[in-house]
């Protein structure tokens, strides 16, 4: 496997885990030494991780050497927030996927397991999926709500019927769904993400349903889409609220007929899949309001499954808490430990950002510790609690400069959701209840404020 990067320390994170995924890393620092790697060896890569940015050129020239050499290669890229168009862009040279900084290890794992299996490189050894599946396996709470979730997890995964999970973000949605997938009868076959809100609508479509070759320009060959890659396994809907109208009619067709066609293409092909779709959204309320269609949300609302926020199951806190340590600690090889301290404080924490905001503070308390033990200061964040005092008391006095103070009000909320998401956007503006640009643009007042303190 390639790992190109110009980041020394995202270098050597990827060959840890590369390697500790079973593979042999060839770690390069750039396009060209990229370049050179590609055509010196015998046998062409299985797979190339790649970022987006250097010094000496784009991760898409890599891509398109890494293409030359062999199609079968599979490309991933790792992109900044602000190059995902960039992105978008390598998706369409045939890159495999695109992962955002910052990104859970477990992810990129994911990201390759898919792309290798794609690239029918792992088939029988399947080394990547115990990698993941050996520290990350099941649903972890002792709570009623967790139990009866497991429960109703076990008797839903052996029936072929469509399943729509709700919860808020970072409560388990994607680990329910493959639970549902892991623990039926249909646990050999592939298990298919799509994130609905991922891709523009007009590559959305050929993503899904596949196209012929010639279909548009650049279709240069035909691709399979991953509505019929599904086939045998199942399909996981993310995000299934952010699925433009058009393509809802669409995937209505697919639901019902069991058929798809390629864009392009005459012949419908038979598909046989099991849906599970994922929101965070009101799809009630949209359906009243005319954004997503009825139809299709009684397809998909056969079983449904809510996954309660954490806040509503604190004593899960604890045995998460722990697991996810011990998971962290396995994935970036450190003994660590929580103190008392830490672990009492992190139990009365609201989680906003639910068991997605409670690991990203324990995987990033354990890459910084530097002891064994996790003190309450390496997993509290910096200054806290002082945005709750900058509200409850604000230092009026001679000199009070109140919009300055509502400046550092609103900075101090921004952040606070930053952190909540692990630092994504698109999900700290959901967790403030705004739209995307509302939280750019107000985040942009603050983003070039050199000083760091939230006072
Ligand atoms: N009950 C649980 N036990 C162990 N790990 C969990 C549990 N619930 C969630 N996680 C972990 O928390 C993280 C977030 O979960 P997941 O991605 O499934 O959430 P989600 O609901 O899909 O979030 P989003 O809406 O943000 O996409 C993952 O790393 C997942 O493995
Ligand atoms: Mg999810």
């Amino acid at each position: 496997m390639l790992v190109c990067d110009d980041e020394r320390t995202l270098r050597e994170m990827l060959r840890v885990l590369v390697r500790r995924a079973g593979f042999t890393p060839t770690v390069v620092d750039g396009v060209t030494a990229a370049r050179e790697a590609l055509s010196s060896r015998d046998t062409p890569f299985d797979a190339v991780i790649t970022d987006l940015m250097m010094p000496d050129g784009s991760g898409i020239d890599v891509l398109e050497s890494a293409k030359a050499r062999s199609e079968a290669t599979q490309v991933v890229v790792i992109t900044a927030h602000a190059t995902t168009e960039r992105a978008v862009e390598a998706m369409r040279k045939g890159a495999y996927d695109y992962i955002e900084k910052p990104f859970d290890n477990l992810v990129l794992l994911a990201t390759l397991e898919k792309a290798l299996e794609k690239g029918a490189v792992i088939g029988e050894n399947r080394r990547l999926r115990d990698a993941i599946e050996g520290r990350d396996r099941g649903m972890i709470g002792t709570s009623r709500a967790m139990r009866e979730l497991r429960d109703m997890l076990a008797r839903a995964a052996n029936a072929p019927t469509s399943t729509l999970i709700t919860g808020e973000s970072g409560t388990g949605k994607e680990l329910a769904a493959r639970a549902l997938h892991d623990w039926g009868s249909r646990r050999d076959g592939p298990f298919i993400v799509v994130n609905c809100g991922a891709l523009p609508e007009n590559l959305m479509e050929s993503e899904l349903f596949g196209h012929v070759k010639g279909a548009f320009t650049g279709a240069n060959a035909a691709k399979e889409g991953l509505i019929p890659a599904a086939s045998g396994g199942t399909l996981f809907l993310d995000e299934i609220g952010e699925l433009p109208l058009s393509l809802q009619v669409k995937l209505l067709r697919v639901l019902q007929e069991r058929k798809v066609r390629p864009v392009g293409g005459s012949e419908e092909v038979g598909v046989d899949v099991r849906v599970v779709a994922a929101t965070n959204r009101d799809l009630e309320s949209e359906v009243d309001e005319g954004s997503f269609r009825e139809d299709l949300f009684y397809r998909l609302n056969v079983i449904r499954v809510r996954i309660p926020p954490l806040r509503e199951r604190p004593e899960d806190i604890r045995p998460l808490a722990q697991h996810l340590l011990e998971k962290h600690s396995a994935l970036q090889a450190r003994r660590r430990t929580l103190s008392d301290e830490a672990m009492d404080w992190l139990v009365r924490q609201p989680f906003p950002g639910n068991i997605r905001e409670l690991e990203n503070r324990i995987e990033r308390a354990v890459a910084l510790s530097t002891g064994e033990r996790i003190e309450l200061a390496d997993i509290r964040p910096e200054g806290g609690g002082s945005s709750a005092e900058l509200v409850a008391a604000p230092p009026i006095g001679e000199g009070f400069d109140l919009e300055a103070h509502l400046a550092a009000v609103e900075r101090a909320v921004l952040f606070r959701a930053l952190e909540a998401s692990g630092g994504v956007r698109k999900r700290a503006a959901e967790l403030l209840g705004m739209t995307f640009r509302q939280f750019r643009y107000r985040l942009a007042k603050h983003e070039d404020d050199p000083d760091d303190s939230v006072e």
